[in-house]
């Protein structure tokens, strides 16, 4: 294996070990922080990652709460749980699990979250100050990604960076974060309509991975020691397996690995820093509720 391993669990766990005295110093003026979960239904995979959320959130000292609707609940419903975590006042961050249920409009639910709880940083008005560079929540995904790229000891002003996948979640606020004159990196965003995707990845010095399809960025698409972040998460078949199934990123790890300079592993690379960046938004959120008080 030629390329650098970035270690987004050792990273994750070094953020959260300085949130604690954070935490602690919150807990000497009385206040817990506290996270708000709703989860919409029963896909297995949303209840993985929120039962993963509030885990992380016990060991640092916060408090959570979780909600649970079935997949039945109406837009009306739910609007009316993320309205009573807005006025609850030891509710900091409220986080909606998605996808929401089919003929939910994720646009209205989410724009229903105050901006000043919204941990995850995807209301209209945090994605628009994070565009114009205002303060605001970053998305945990994103933020983390910056996390990683910045540990790869990478020069990322003048690189190339390409982003595959044009998420709301994290290719387009990933693709605004890279232009940033802080990174000053040069963006490309592939997507479903790319003509040669291998030709724009092959020039990349940075490449992100976050199609959601399974491993879609092989070898010969990569430039040797180029940084490879995998943000995909996909569950394929595998009878050998006692579960049937097994997690694979969207680039093939095992070929990538003996190209690139750097490369992130699935799982154990942008998982935990997606939840540690939720958790370090959810200390912040608690401590502007603190100034204000
Ligand atoms: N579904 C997939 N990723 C995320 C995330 O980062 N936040 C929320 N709320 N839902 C998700």
């Amino acid at each position: 294996m030629a390329a650098k391993l970035l270690d987004g669990k050792r990273l994750a766990e070094e953020i959260r070990v300085g949130l604690g005295p954070r935490v602690l110093a919150l807990a000497e003026r009385g206040m817990v922080p506290g996270l708000a979960v709703l989860l919409v239904g029963d896909d297995p995979a949303s209840v993985s990652y929120v039962t993963a959320k509030e885990k992380a959130c016990a060991e640092l000292g916060m408090r959570s709460v979780e909600r649970r609707l079935p997949a039945e609940a109406g837009e009306a419903a739910i609007i009316e749980v993320v309205r009573e975590f807005n006025d609850d006042p030891s509710v900091h961050g409220i986080l909606i699990q998605l996808p929401l249920p089919k003929g939910v409009s994720e646009a209205k639910v989410v724009e229903a979250i105050s901006p000043e709880k919204d941990v995850d940083g995807f209301t209209p008005v945090n994605v628009g100050r994070m565009v114009i560079g205002e303060p605001c929540f970053l998305p945990c995904t994103p933020h983390g990604v910056l996390k990683l790229i910045e540990a790869s000891g990478i020069r990322t002003a003048g690189a190339h960076a390409v982003v595959v996948g044009r998420s709301n979640i994290v290719g387009k606020p990933l693709a605004t974060l890279l232009a940033r004159k802080s990174v000053n990196a040069t963006v490309t965003v592939c997507h479903t309509g790319t003509r040669d995707l291998a030709e724009h990845t092959r020039r990349a010095d940075i490449l992100i991975a976050c199609a959601g399809t399974p491993e879609l960025i092989k070898a010969d698409m990569v430039k040797p020691g180029a940084c490879v972040i995998d943000v995909g998460v996909n569950r394929v078949d595998d009878q050998s397996r006692a579960k049937g199934w097994r997690l694979v990123g969207d680039v093939e790890f095992d070929a990538v690995k003996d190209v690139a300079g750097s490369i992130t592993p699935v799982p154990g690379g942008v998982g935990p820093m997606t939840i540690t960046m939720l958790l370090f938004n959810t200390v912040e959120s608690a401590e502007r509720a603190a100034g204000r008080a």
